[in-house]
C-alpha cells in the first residue's frame, strides 16, 4: 500500500475554517482525514461534505452506540454524506453490530464499518466496575470477534491490542490504530505511544496522527517524515 493511503490525519479542531487550514497544510501528504465528535458537533454535516466533496476520504468517529434501528439509520446517513470508515461501539451487541453493517453496505459496498471495543483510558479496575470480569485483553478479543462475525470490516485498536487480534482472527479485517507518535517526538497526553513503523509491525492496516502533525509548525513537513518512516 501507498504509505500515503495508511495515514488518517485527525482533525479534532473545533472549527471548519482551522480544519481548512489543516487540510490545506498538510496538502497532499495524507488523503485521509478523522472527523470526530468536536468538530461534528460543532460544524456539523457540512465540513464532512466539504471534504469528500473535495476528494478526500473521511473517518468519521462517532462512535455509534445505540439501539439496532437508532444506529442503522445513523450509518445510513453517514454513508450517504460519503464517508469511507465510520465508528461504532462493539458493545451495543450482535444485533446493533450487523444492521450497522449491513445499513453502511447498502448505500456503499465499500463503506468501512470499525467497532470500538474497550476504550483505551479504561483499566482493569474500570472493567471491573463495569461488571467485566477478565482483564482488557480477553475483553478486547471478545468484542472483536464479536464485530467481525457481524459483519463489520475492521477494529479500531491499540498497537499492543493489533497484534494479539492478528494472531488471533488473521490479516483479512482493518486495523485502525491512533497513538501514533512520530520516531523522535513527545507523547503529548498519550500513556502508550508507538511509533508509525512500528504500528503497522504490530499489524496495523491505518494509523491515525493528530497533534504530531496538526500542531506542527510545518506540517506537510511532518506528515512526510511520518509517510518516510511508513516506507522505510
Ligand atoms: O493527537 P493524537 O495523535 O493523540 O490524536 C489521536 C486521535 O485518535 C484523537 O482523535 C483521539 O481521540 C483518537 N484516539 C486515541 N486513542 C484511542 C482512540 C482514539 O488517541 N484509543
Amino acid at each position: 500500500m501507498d504509505p500515503r493511503q495508511r495515514l488518517i490525519v485527525a482533525l479534532d479542531v473545533s472549527s471548519s475554517a482551522a480544519a481548512r487550514k489543516i487540510v490545506a497544510a498538510v496538502g497532499d501528504s495524507a488523503h485521509a482525514y478523522k472527523v470526530g465528535m468536536q468538530l461534528y458537533t460543532a460544524e456539523g454535516p457540512a465540513i464532512v461534505r466539504e471534504l469528500t466533496g473535495s476528494g478526500r476520504r473521511v473517518f468519521l468517529d462517532l462512535k455509534y452506540h445505540d439501539i439496532p434501528n437508532t444506529v442503522s439509520a445513523a450509518v445510513r446517513e453517514a454513508a450517504q454524506l460519503g464517508v469511507s470508515m465510520l465508528t461504532v461501539h462493539a458493545t451495543g451487541g450482535a444485533k446493533m453490530l450487523r444492521a450497522a453493517a449491513e445499513a453502511g453496505h447498502a448505500v456503499n459496498p465499500d463503506l468501512l464499518v470499525l467497532a470500538v471495543t474497550v476504550l483505551t483510558s479504561l483499566d482493569d479496575a474500570d472493567l471491573n466496575m463495569l461488571g467485566i470480569r477478565g482483564g482488557i485483553l480477553d475483553q478486547v478479543l471478545r468484542l472483536a470477534a464479536l464485530a467481525l462475525s457481524n459483519g463489520c470490516q475492521g477494529i479500531v485498536a491499540s498497537a499492543q491490542e493489533a497484534s494479539a487480534l492478528r494472531e488471533e482472527f488473521g490479516r483479512d479485517f482493518t486495523i485502525v490504530t491512533p497513538g501514533v507518535r512520530p520516531a523522535g517526538s513527545g507523547a503529548d497526553d498519550q500513556a502508550r505511544v508507538v511509533t508509525p513503523a512500528e504500528a503497522i509491525a504490530a499489524g496495523a492496516s491505518y494509523i491515525v496522527v493528530g497533534r504530531p502533525i496538526t500542531e506542527a509548525p510545518d506540517p506537510a513537513a511532518e506528515a512526510r517524515a511520518i509517510l518516510g518512516q511508513l516506507a522505510a
